[in-house]
């Protein structure tokens, strides 16, 4: 494939290609290869329109160790705020020599339009409420290295999923590699047909303490206030009281489960502070493996092998 645009770009063969390159990545790094010469001479520009932490400096991140050269470019600060489109700044780019833009947006489908003025690859970081595919990468690279599979593995994807382009992600990916997923949070902020949009084997629940039991895998969502207005939201202690994982929740998983959440966290809203720092916890080896899963994005795209 050329671009990353959506996790629907990848099927079951290229997803696992990704995976396991990105496992290929983190034992390098593991064994001290801080730098691989695979993309020398190449550009990889970073185009953020809306903030991030984790994404742009795993990218960038991501780039560096490959030996690619990185172009970070921030909206803020840029010609943007004088009123330069999206393409316009796409064709400055595409005159510096990108052979890939990593964009951030927060228009859905951003990306799409972006793949039709550049030459180079598109990569999707995250774009409105709609998609962020390599987000879904570094998850489900986390949960078959913790739980040494996915075929079969069972994933609540718990809160605010109305907005959240992690789980639309996440259960596209998830889909095709084979896991079940269940969607939970309050009606408002779990459509049913969006599950059924996404795919007609996701599920749906309202009630969190029910679903938890026969759980390997519970992703926390964080609560987007910011994108609220035009949804009804339960008081932060309502929200909490019926949705929020804390240690008693916590307990009601298997043994074996794991606790997700992308980043960045409400922490004492839809997770408590002792459930986010506990053992059970990935959210930092969630950052840890979003470099390897991203190098490996890049790897294969500009390598021209996925
Ligand atoms: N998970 C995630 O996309 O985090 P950032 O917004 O910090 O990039």
């Amino acid at each position: 494939i050329k671009h990353l645009r959506s996790a629907a770009d990848l099927d079951l063969a290229t997803a696992t290609l990704i995976l396991d390159t990105a496992g290929e990545m983190a034992a390098l790094a593991g064994r001290e290869v801080k730098k691989l010469p695979t993309l020398r001479g190449r550009t990889v520009v970073n185009l953020f329109y809306e903030d991030s932490t984790r994404t742009r400096i795993s990218f960038e991140a991501a780039a560096k160790r490959l030996s690619a050269d990185v172009i970070n470019f921030s909206a803020k600060g840029s010609s943007v705020s004088k009123g330069e489109s999206l393409k316009d700044t796409a064709l400055t780019l595409q005159a510096m020599g990108a052979d890939a833009v990593v964009i951030r947006h927060s228009a859905s489908g951003a990306p799409h339009r972006l793949a039709s003025w550049v030459d180079g690859s598109v990569i999707n970081a995250g774009d409105g409420t709609h998609e962020h595919p390599t987000q879904a990468l570094l998850d489900a690279f986390t949960m078959r290295s913790r739980l040494g599979r996915l075929a079969g593995l069972r994933v609540a994807i718990v809160g605010d999923v109305l907005h959240s382009r992690v789980a639309r992600s996440n259960v596209l990916l998830l889909t095709t590699l084979g896991a079940h997923v269940t969607l939970v949070g309050p009606p408002t902020l779990v459509p049913r047909d969006i599950a059924a949009a996404l795919s007609p084997a996701t599920k749906v629940s309202y009630d969190l303490d029910s679903v938890l039991p026969d759980m390997d895998v519970v992703m926390m969502l964080r609560v987007q206030t910011e994108r609220m207005q035009d949804s009804y939201f339960p008081s932060a202690r309502e929200y909490s009281r019926r949705y929020g994982l804390d240690l008693a929740r916590m307990r009601k998983l298997p043994e074996h489960a794991i606790v997700m959440h992308p980043g960045p966290m409400n922490r004492g809203m839809e997770i408590t502070p002792e459930v986010a720092d506990s053992s059970r916890s990935t959210i930092v080896e969630q950052v840890a493996n979003g470099v390897s899963a991203r190098m490996a994005v890049l790897y294969l795209l500009l390598g021209g092998k996925a």
